[in-house]
């Protein structure tokens, strides 16, 4: 028995409640594991609200809020490969899990080990975030020395893919409200504030010829203002808004398997996919967390260490 956030009708943040669950049962390809430390999403609130039924498997209520956590094994389903009894792994909630718990159970083809020297904390923030970093910049596919647009770099995503383009030798531009420049810049970001500053015309100052590519974390009206600043419309890649295709751009093509969490975890490891922390709740503050990332102006990532 263990407990658990989450909710148990669609709604808003008032449909949020916490409650006493059994340890779910590792059904095939799943591992039960206690959780150590869970990643907060949009998506999180986004499910909640049931505005993506599609994503939600169809789960009956209650649900437990959260997608992806670290945290150690405590038992196997069949068909289990390479996860053991007691190994400290991170991954992706399986369709019946839920990642704001004491326990819950996790997609083993979607869960990996956390190397040695990368913690808990760091490990909770890659499956989501980070492996969309990867992702995002694998599919651009930019040499050294050429020129990104970060649109929303200040926020769990943004600054991923700002550090792991600086890591491939990228010049990286991003954009943010105010608050966002002291985290871009830190991570040698040059920022653009677009509460105080017209972005495009400052962007065309810094980028003469225009971008070689663009990573939107926006999406809407956002997306559309910056995207005429990319040299080709084929290398806008956005991450939250498919509408980009109207304009030329792809949609991220998600990788979510043990590959690529192991990938993710070796550049965290080099320190080149490390998050930027920025808020760590215990479980009981779990509503405040979640608020963070809703109001949609969140800095960093925003973890729930439960454990
Ligand atoms: N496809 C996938 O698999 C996948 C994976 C992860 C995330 N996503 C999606 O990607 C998006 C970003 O995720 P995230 O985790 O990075 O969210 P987040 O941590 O909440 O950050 C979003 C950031 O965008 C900034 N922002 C909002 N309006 C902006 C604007 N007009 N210009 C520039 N920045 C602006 C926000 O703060 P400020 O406005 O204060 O700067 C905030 O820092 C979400 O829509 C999420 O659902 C998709």
């Amino acid at each position: 028995m263990g407990q658990a956030w989450g909710f148990s009708r669609y709604g808003g943040p008032e449909v949020q409640e916490f409650f006493d669950r059994p340890d779910p049962e590792p059904g095939r390809g799943e591992v039960l594991i206690r959780v150590t430390v869970a990643g907060v999403n949009p998506l999180d609130h986004l499910l909640r609200s049931g505005l993506v039924p599609g994503l939600d498997g169809g789960r009956p209520f209650p649900r437990v809020l959260g997608m992806e956590a670290a945290g150690i094994v405590l038992a196997r389903g069949e068909d289990v490969e390479g996860l053991e009894v007691g190994d400290a792994v991170f991954g992706f909630a399986s369709t019946g899990g839920g990642t704001y718990a004491e326990t819950t159970v996790l997609s083993a083809p979607n869960t990996a080990r956390i190397p040695a020297g990368v913690s808990a904390t760091v490990a909770a923030t890659l499956p989501v975030s980070g492996t969309t970093a990867v992702d995002a910049l694998d599919q651009l596919d930019l040499p050294a020395g050429a020129t990104v647009l970060v649109n929303g770099v200040g926020g769990g995503v943004g600054l991923a893919v700002a550090r792991l383009a600086i890591g491939r030798e990228l010049r990286v531009i991003g954009t943010g409200s105010t608050a966002k420049r002291e985290h871009a810049e830190a991570v040698g970001v040059r920022f653009i504030d677009y509460a105080a500053e017209n972005v495009v015309a400052v962007a065309r100052e810094l980028v003469a010829d225009g971008f070689d590519g663009i990573v939107d974390l926006v999406g809407g009206t956002s997306l559309r203002t910056v995207a005429p600043l990319a040299r080709d419309p084929h290398n806008i890649i956005a991450v939250g808004d498919m509408s980009v295709s109207d304009l030329g751009g792809r949609f991220v093509e998600r990788h979510l398997d043990r590959e690529n969490l192991e990938r993710s975890g070796r550049l965290a490891l080099e320190g080149v996919l490390a998050p930027v922390v920025t808020a760590v709740h215990p479980l009981s503050d779990a509503p405040a967390a979640l608020a963070t990332v809703e109001n949609g102006h969140s800095s960093g990532k925003v973890v729930i260490k439960v454990a």
